[in-house]
């Protein structure tokens, strides 16, 4: 025991941080250790701090409620911060997805989109995309498939799931169309694995994350729409990471101009207390059964209060906006960084969801060791980043949404510099 870093005391050595520190307090984008030191975070939160660390606005709200009540069991009654969030939601998610259901993360609000197509539908079959991530629970982690340490050795998984190819334009193949290539595998799987009328939901990431930040075409995303009204099921859209302004927009999903009939938001809605909301039109709830969902802690009433201020802060400082602007900012930055070093094989992302993916120079080969030779060197220089990919070789970019330009030009120093270094 007398040997064992502080950070890793009483933790299992698989929760191995990404940074070796212990935080004592952080602000904006910025995160101060214990030992004193002062870090640069890239990753807050995997999307999760997308308001930025300690936003003075969300503080007041979080202690003015905890001062009030904090848990408020929804089946008992209602508390008010619940009320002003649904009313803000509804005005930030597509027209008629007016009814929601509260939850306490990611993984369990992709459980409920779920049981809800079955319940509307009377289906079993679920549609999902090869590197997908949906979460870490049984039903969820049987939807994901970027990793074999998300599913491995937890057999039997929940069945009727069937994987479709996701668009993939960088790993299309050349002679192939993005879009065609991966729809094809989604008709495949309806013509060899499960008839369309036995298949309550496609589910899909409108960019992959933990798979890579992978931007499918506009067209694919249009296709499953069409698939999915064509077989009778419904789309669910999980804007668990790229949801809540990450990517510019409120909904990843408005770039591609799709309209789900499930969406699935957690992470970044309530600025890192625990939230998950599962959105659809209350036509669909109106077909589940009485006590077929809800649980002890859903909606919490702090959490909610969070959510609150978070739309708010976002709103009034243009949180969007500044999304767009610095996340074109650092993709041009990344692009001439990519004219210099081949290692590079693509940048890409929408707003402040980037991401790069490194190769052996002049090939498509993944180099993951590329990709963490670059991870190690930001750290080493006090910048905390974290890798994805199913293949390990891309390295993502997850500042806060308001982050300002000079915390943007350190952080692009340091890239140069880790550049030089990793990719040399
Ligand atoms: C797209 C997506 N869905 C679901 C989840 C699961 O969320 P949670 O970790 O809150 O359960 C994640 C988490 O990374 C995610 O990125």
């Amino acid at each position: 025991m007398t040997d064992t870093p502080v950070h890793m005391r009483h933790m299992p050595d698989f929760v191995t941080p990404v940074a070796p520190i212990v935080i004592d307090h952080a602000k904006g984008s910025w995160v101060y250790a214990t030992d004193g030191t002062k870090w640069l975070d890239f990753v807050m939160g995997i999307a999760v701090m997308n308001t930025g660390h300690a936003h003075p606005s969300i503080i007041e709200a979080v202690k003015a409620q905890a001062a009030k009540v904090s848990h408020a069991q929804m089946n008992i009654y209602r508390h008010q911060p619940m009320l002003d969030l649904s009313d803000k939601i509804a005005e930030i998610v597509p027209k008629g997805m007016d009814t929601f259901v509260y939850t306490n993360s990611g993984a369990e609000s992709v459980e409920n989109a779920v049981k809800l197509a079955k319940q509307v539908t009377r289906r079993p079959g679920i549609i999902a995309f090869h590197g997908a991530f949906h979460g870490r629970t049984h039903l969820a982690m049987a939807l994901t498939d970027s990793a074999v340490h998300y599913r491995g050795h937890h057999e039997p998984l929940v069945g009727g799931i069937y994987h479709a190819r996701y668009c993939y334009p960088f790993r299309t193949p050349a002679s192939e169309d993005p879009t065609d290539y991966a729809i094809e595998d989604v008709r495949r799987v309806l013509r060899s694995e499960i008839y369309g009328d036995d298949v309550a939901a496609i589910i899909v990431e409108p960019i992959q994350g933990e798979g890579g930040f992978i931007v499918p075409t506009r067209e694919f995303m249009l296709e499953l729409r069409a698939i999915a009204d064509e077989i009778g099921a419904m789309l669910i859209v999980d804007e668990i990471q790229a949801g809540m302004g990450r990517t510019g927009t409120w909904f990843c999903s408005e770039h591609f101009g799709v309209k789900p009939d499930i969406m699935t938001i957690a992470k970044g809605i309530a600025s890192g207390y625990p939230l998950g909301v599962v959105v659809a039109p209350k036509d669909l709830w109106d077909k589940c059964l009485p006590g077929s969902m809800g649980g002890t802690y859903g909606g919490n009433a702090v959490a909610c209060a969070a959510g609150v201020a978070t739309i708010d802060a976002m709103r009034h400082e243009g949180m969007l906006e500044n999304a767009t602007r610095q996340g074109a900012k650092l993709k041009t930055f990344f692009e001439e960084l990519q004219a210099t070093y081949p290692s590079i094989g693509e940048v890409r992302g929408k707003g402040l969801m980037l991401a790069i993916e490194c190769v052996k120079p002049g090939t498509k080969e993944a180099d993951a060791a590329k990709a963490k030779a670059f991870i190690a060197e930001c750290s080493r220089q006090k910048l905390i980043l974290m890798g994805a990919g199913s293949l390990g070789n891309c390295v993502r970019f997850l500042p806060p949404l308001n982050i300002p330009d000079a915390d943007m030009d350190v952080a692009m120093g340091i890239f140069s510099a880790a550049a030089t270094v990793a990719f040399a």
